[in-house]
């Protein structure tokens, strides 16, 4: 598939001359010079970066960004600026620029920007491909119908983590801005209460107990072979994403150790040789 690449300028010979510098390397290039048409174009491509002038007046060129950022959280964008002021630099930065080159700009530096973009996609494609348009609109509904609540942030992460099935960064940095909170308390809200999870979940997460009574009946034997079977980690999940695996401590159910829970179901009195079979029932 090819990498695609959005330039934004209001100089066509240099679009002409930054187009023809990617596509030398290898790049899809789409340019134009209207912010309409620039925003139907990232609305239709996953474009990996967006290089965007800025003009002396930048407020257009500002709503502009916010709008990329919210449709295309994934994507690297980059102000470009020949004359730029503290001033726009900052609402670019705030609106979800993340990078800022002087102008005129040099054709290395186009091609590391790319080559930037191109490294960045593949980070978050790993945690975040299955993110799409239409679950971060659900996601901006959740935030809107909470924000004027006292206390919302944990209604909104719940919500958000029952949307998505998990909380990536870039899910909770939307929150953040979303709620008017700093990023630092929505990650600390998420790191202290154990059920929230920023790694994904596969269709059927598996929570070994490890907690004494379990353990003592041999439930680490049971992790293990989940783990040799399914070549799975402690807190990975599945190529497939048919199963994520957890451990957790004391499911309150010690009654039944050794005890594994799948999805909602719990299971208890569970042996390493049964575990496999038990686990067929799960499509
Ligand atoms: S120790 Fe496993 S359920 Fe309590």
């Amino acid at each position: 598939m090819d990498t695609k690449i959005l330039v934004v300028d209001n100089d066509k010979s240099l679009l002409q001359n930054c187009k023809s510098v990617l596509e030398t390397e290898g790049y899809a290039v789409d340019y134009c010079m209207s912010h309409s048409e620039a925003e139907s174009l990232f609305k239709n491509n996953d474009y990996v970066l967006m290089m965007i002038y800025m003009p002396e007046c930048y407020a257009e060129t500002v709503q502009l960004i916010r709008s990329a950022r919210s449709v295309r959280p994934g994507m690297l964008i980059s102000a470009v600026s020949d004359a730029p002021s503290h001033g726009s630099l900052k609402s670019a930065v705030a609106a979800g620029a993340k990078n800022y080159l002087r102008a005129p700009v040099a054709q290395p530096q186009i091609i590391a920007e790319a080559k930037k973009a191109v490294s960045r996609a593949a980070e978050g494609h790993s945690c975040c491909s299955d993110i799409t348009p239409e679950i971060l609109a659900g996601l901006d509904e959740i935030i809107k119908n909470n924000k004027s609540r006292q206390g919302a942030l944990i209604p909104v992460l719940q919500a958000a983590q029952e949307l998505i099935g998990y909380l990536p960064v870039d899910v909770l940095k939307r929150v953040a801005s979303g709620l008017d909170i700093p990023e630092s308390e929505v990650h600390g809200v998420v790191s202290f209460y154990s059920i929230f999870t920023m790694k994904p979940k596969g269709r059927h997460n598996i929570r070994v107990c490890l907690g004494t009574a379990c353990y003592v009946k041999g439930s680490e034997e049971i992790v293990k072979k989940i783990s040799e079977e399914l070549k799975l980690d402690v807190g990975g999940m599945t190529e497939d994403k048919k199963f994520s695996l957890e451990t957790v401590r004391c499911l309150g159910a010690c009654g039944l150790a050794p005890v594994l829970v799948v999805g909602k179901e719990t299971f208890g009195d569970v042996h390493a040789k049964d575990v496999m079979n038990l686990l067929k029932q799960f499509e």
